[in-house]
Formats: structure tokens, sequence, C-alpha cells
């Protein structure tokens, strides 16, 4: 990604406490690198980065990005 500011950008509205958002690194190693904890009717809005490609939700939550509304229950 040239410029990280471009990056889409997703809300994530937790549910349950003890939601986890976790963000997976870009290029050739996808790991883990960073898990956000959140508690009941918190709500995390983030971007994919340069360093963040993709992202695991955990637990009960209203995942919104630009391509729609998902119900994560896991
Ligand atoms: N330092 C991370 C980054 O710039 C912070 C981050 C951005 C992040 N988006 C995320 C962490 C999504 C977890 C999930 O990429």
């Amino acid at each position: 990604m040239e410029n990280e500011m471009n990056g889409d950008i997703f809300v994530v509205k937790a549910h349950d406490n003890g939601v986890q958002v976790i963000g997976m690194t870009r290029g050739q190693d996808t790991r883990f690198h960073h898990t956000e904890k959140l508690g009941k009717g918190e709500v995390l809005i983030a971007q994919f980065t340069e360093h963040t490609s993709a992202v695991k939700i955990r637990g009960k939550a209203t995942v919104i990005t630009k391509h729609g509304v998902i119900e994560a229950d896991s």
C-alpha cells in the first residue's frame, strides 16, 4: 500500500465483553501483530494500513465495512 492513509476504514461494535479484533501483518509473513479487546458496547474505528492486511474478529460483534454490515458471532 503506497499511502497507508488510503486504507479502507472499518468499524467494529462489540456486543459482548472480550471481543477481539486481531490485526494480521501485510507481506510474505502473515501473522497476528496486535489484539485489541473490546468491552460490551465499545466501538473501534480502524483502518487497513501498510502493516495490516487482514483482520480477524472473535466474538459477538457488528462489523461495518464499505462492502456491507456483517454480524460476527464466534
Ligand atoms: N499499528 C497498526 C497499523 O498501523 C495499528 C492498526 C491499524 C491495527 N489497523 C489495525 C491493529 C487493525 C489491529 C487491527 O497497522
